[in-house]
C-alpha cells in the first residue's frame, strides 16, 4: 500500500479490501459488492425492480438517475436500514441476508446519512472518536473504558488531519460551515473502518468550489485503495471523478457502464429531461 493510503489513515480492514481480489467461483475475480434482484415495492410503488449491479475492491462507481429513482433506497436496502422484499446484498461473497445496521458496518459497509450523520451539539473531534467506537466496540463514548476512549480520540485527531479538518477539531458540529460539515459526515463514515464507502449526495448544497474540493477529496481516497459507490445529482463532478457509472431510473438499472459513454447514452439523456442538472458535457 502506498503513502497516500496511510495519509487517508485507512484502517487495515480497507487497506486488505484494497488488496488482489480472490478469484471467484468461475475464476474471475470476486466482488467486494454484489446485488441480484433487489425488489422493494412501497404500497403500490415499485421502489426497486430487479436491480443487480456488482462493484469490483478498489472501484469508486456513481450511482446516478433522477429523484425519486431509487438511489437512497438502494444504499438503506445495502445498509440493512431497509429490508427487500426480493434478492440479495452479497459482501466478498457473503450474502448479508438479515444481518442489522451494525452487523453490516462491522462487516466493513459505512454509509453517510442514516449510519453517520454527525451529532450536532458534539464537537468535531467526539464526533469522529464516536464513529470510530462504533465500529469497534458497538457502543457510546462514555461506555468506553478510559484508555479506550483516549485511543478513540487519538485515532480520530489522527484522522481529521489527513481529511483537513485538524484546525475544526474542538468547533461544534452545528457550528461548521456547510463545506466542512459535509467533509465531517465523510470523516465519521472513515471512522468506521470500512471496506467500502456509501456516499448520498455528499455535495449537495455546496458551490461548484467546494463541491469540487469535496469531490477531490472521494478521489484521494479511492486513490488510495478504497472502494466507494457515489451517489450524486452534481453529474460534472461525478463524470469528472468517477471511471465508471451506474444509472438508476424508477427503481430499475438503465444502464451500466463507462461514464464518458454512459452520460451521453439516449435513455439516459431522456431519463434527466426535466431535471435540473449541471452540464456534464463540459
Ligand atoms: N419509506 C418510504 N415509504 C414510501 N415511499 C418511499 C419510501 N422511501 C422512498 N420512497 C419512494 O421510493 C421512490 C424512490 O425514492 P428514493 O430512493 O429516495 O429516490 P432517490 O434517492 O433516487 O431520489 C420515491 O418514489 C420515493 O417517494
Ligand atoms: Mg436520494
Amino acid at each position: 500500500m502506498n503513502g497516500a493510503a496511510r495519509q487517508a489513515g485507512l484502517p487495515p480492514s480497507a487497506r486488505a479490501a484494497a488488496g488482489p481480489p480472490a478469484d471467484g467461483p468461475d475464476g474471475g475475480p470476486t466482488p467486494i459488492l454484489r446485488l441480484e434482484g433487489i425488489g422493494l415495492s412501497f404500497g403500490g410503488l415499485r421502489a426497486l425492480d430487479d436491480v443487480g449491479f456488482a462493484v469490483d475492491a478498489g472501484e469508486m462507481i456513481g450511482l446516478i438517475g433522477p429523484n425519486g429513482a431509487g438511489k437512497t433506497t438502494c444504499l438503506r436496502v445495502i445498509a440493512g436500514i431497509q429490508a427487500p422484499d426480493d434478492g440479495k446484498v452479497v459482501l466478498a461473497g457473503r450474502d448479508l441476508g438479515r444481518a442489522s445496521v451494525d452487523e453490516r458496518v462491522r462487516a466493513g459497509l459505512a454509509l453517510t446519512h442514516q449510519i453517520v450523520r454527525p451529532l450536532r451539539a458534539l464537537s468535531v473531534l467526539d464526533n469522529v472518536a464516536l464513529a470510530w467506537g462504533r465500529r469497534r466496540v458497538g457502543g457510546l463514548l462514555a461506555g468506553l473504558a478510559r484508555r479506550r476512549r483516549d485511543e478513540a480520540h487519538a485515532a480520530a485527531a489522527d484522522l481529521l488531519g489527513r481529511l483537513g479538518l485538524g484546525a475544526y477539531a474542538h468547533h461544534t458540529a452545528d457550528k461548521l460551515p456547510l463545506g466542512v460539515f459535509k467533509r465531517l459526515e465523510v470523516a465519521r463514515a472513515m471512522a468506521l473502518g470500512p471496506r467500502i464507502l456509501f456516499l448520498d449526495e455528499p455535495l449537495a448544497g455546496l458551490n461548484s468550489v467546494e463541491a469540487r474540493r469535496l469531490a477531490d477529496l472521494i478521489r484521494s481516497l479511492n486513490d488510495d485503495g478504497l472502494t466507494i459507490v457515489l451517489v450524486e445529482h452534481n453529474l460534472r463532478e461525478v463524470v469528472r471523478i468517477c471511471p465508471r457509472l451506474v444509472v438508476l431510473e424508477s427503481g430499475r438499472v438503465l444502464a451500466d457502464g463507462p461514464a464518458g459513454e454512459t452520460i451521453r447514452d439516449d435513455a439516459v439523456i431522456r431519463a434527466y429531461i426535466g431535471e435540473e442538472v449541471i452540464d456534464a458535457g463540459h
